[in-house]
């Protein structure tokens, strides 16, 4: 049940969905992941993603709309995004790696004009300038 799919969230909203998610996990362990475009009206970020060398296809997220991608737990899974804004050259980062500590099931990621930031420990954490 891997997939991407785009929807229309409050933050209010899916910070309920996170907290229920985390409370109802059961035997298969699913990460997901969530990136929203913050960035302003009339706005869209293009996406291409690899999971671990997997193709995850090409996404538009247009304004106050969030992707997610789902995937099964897996050792050593990295997602990694090319993020493409009017202005700005191609960001690469690493959206997911089970390696690392501060994002384990759920990954939410933020894109704004100032840069692209990533919830952690309950705030928004800087993390990305746009490059030019
Ligand atoms: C985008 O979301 C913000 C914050 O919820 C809201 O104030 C604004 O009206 C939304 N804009 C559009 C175009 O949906
Ligand atoms: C993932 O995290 C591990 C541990 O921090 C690190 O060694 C590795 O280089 C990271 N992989 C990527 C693609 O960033």
């Amino acid at each position: 049940m891997d997939g991407t799919f785009l929807m229309r969230f409050q933050a209010f909203i899916l910070i309920v969905v996170i907290t229920s998610q985390c409370a109802s996990a059961g035997l298969i362990k699913y990460v997901h992941v969530h990136m929203t475009n913050n960035l302003g009206d009339g706005t869209i970020i293009y996406l291409h993603c690899l999971r671990n060398s997997e193709e995850m296809g090409h996404q538009q997220i247009p304004y106050n709309w969030t992707c997610l991608w789902k995937f099964k737990q897996r050792a050593n899974l990295i997602l990694l995004c090319d993020a493409n804004i009017q202005g700005a050259k191609e960001l690469r980062f690493v959206a997911y790696n089970k390696s690392m500590d501060s994002c384990k099931n759920n990954c939410d990621w933020k894109f704004t004009q100032q840069g692209v930031f990533q919830y952690d420990n309950g705030e928004w954490k800087f993390r990305y300038t746009w490059p030019h």
